[in-house]
């Protein structure tokens, strides 16, 4: 019975963002007004389709609480875990009396906060009949090398070579079951990499260059000049 699917968000916020260097984890810097993480989770509400929003959060963060969303009725507080993919299974174990094996989950990254209501709607319409479920991805504009030390021993075909990006959907039952199965693995950098490790092969669709993660420094300056660009 396709009219009884749910959609859920899963959004892991558990990281500590070493790369970033701030004096705070890179979800409570602010952007345009408001904190990396406030965009992430009011654009995901905005789109309309999630019964709730399941965060993982760190068990020594101070600045969630203080935050007006985390009270939202719409959003669920799990616990953080110790690498990405751990706080993703915590925050599908928090909605586990709630979502049925066959509802989509959607997880996206707490710091891709310019993620737009096009690219989840284009995501999920492409793949709500699929069997496995998949991700958004962007290809690669630039020559991909490979290199061994710094000399460079090949030249990658950049048309089998896509780049990860969130939310990446995949039904309920299978995504947790898929986690579960490869807890520990440190290769497991993402969802799909759990399915893909069940030999499933979960589809790409093509995002849009705007759903940026906020990585380094740099990247506040490049996801204020997106929002500002976006008018959706
Ligand atoms: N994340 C998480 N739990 C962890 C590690 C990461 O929920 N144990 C989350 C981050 O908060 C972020 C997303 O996963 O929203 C993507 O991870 P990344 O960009 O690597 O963030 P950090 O791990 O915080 O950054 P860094 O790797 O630079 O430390
Ligand atoms: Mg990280």
């Amino acid at each position: 019975m396709t009219h009884s699917i749910k959609f859920w968000a899963v959004v892991p916020a558990a990281g500590v963002g070493k790369r970033m260097n701030a004096d705070r984890p890179k979800q409570y810097l602010e952007l345009d007004g408001k904190t990396v993480i406030e965009h992430t989770l009011l654009r995901l509400l905005k789109a309309d389709v999630f019964t709730a929003v399941a965060v993982a959060i760190s068990k020594e963060d101070p600045y969630w609480p203080e935050l007006d969303v985390s009270a939202h009725q719409q959003v669920i507080t799990a616990a953080g875990g110790k690498e990405r993919a751990d706080s993703v299974l915590s925050a599908l174990k928090s909605i586990r009396e709630l979502a049925s094996d066959n509802d989509w989950v959607l997880v996206h990254d707490a710091a891709r906060p310019c993620i737009t209501t096009t690219d989840i709607h284009h995501l999920i319409t492409s793949l709500v009949n699929d069997d496995v479920g998949g991700i958004l991805a962007l290809s690669s504009h630039d020559t991909l090398k490979n290199v061994q030390g710094n000399g460079i021993v090949g030249t990658l075909d950049r048309r089998h070579i896509w780049r990860a990006l969130t939310p990446q959907m995949f039904r309920y039952g299978l995504l947790k079951s898929a986690l579960e199965a490869a807890e520990g693995n440190p290769a497991i950098t993402d969802e799909a990499s759990a399915l893909e490790l069940q030999g499933l092969q979960p589809k790409i669709v093509e995002g849009r260059p705007d759903n940026i993660k906020i990585t380094r420094p740099e990247d506040l300056a490049l996801a204020q000049f997106y929002m500002e660009h976006q008018n959706d």
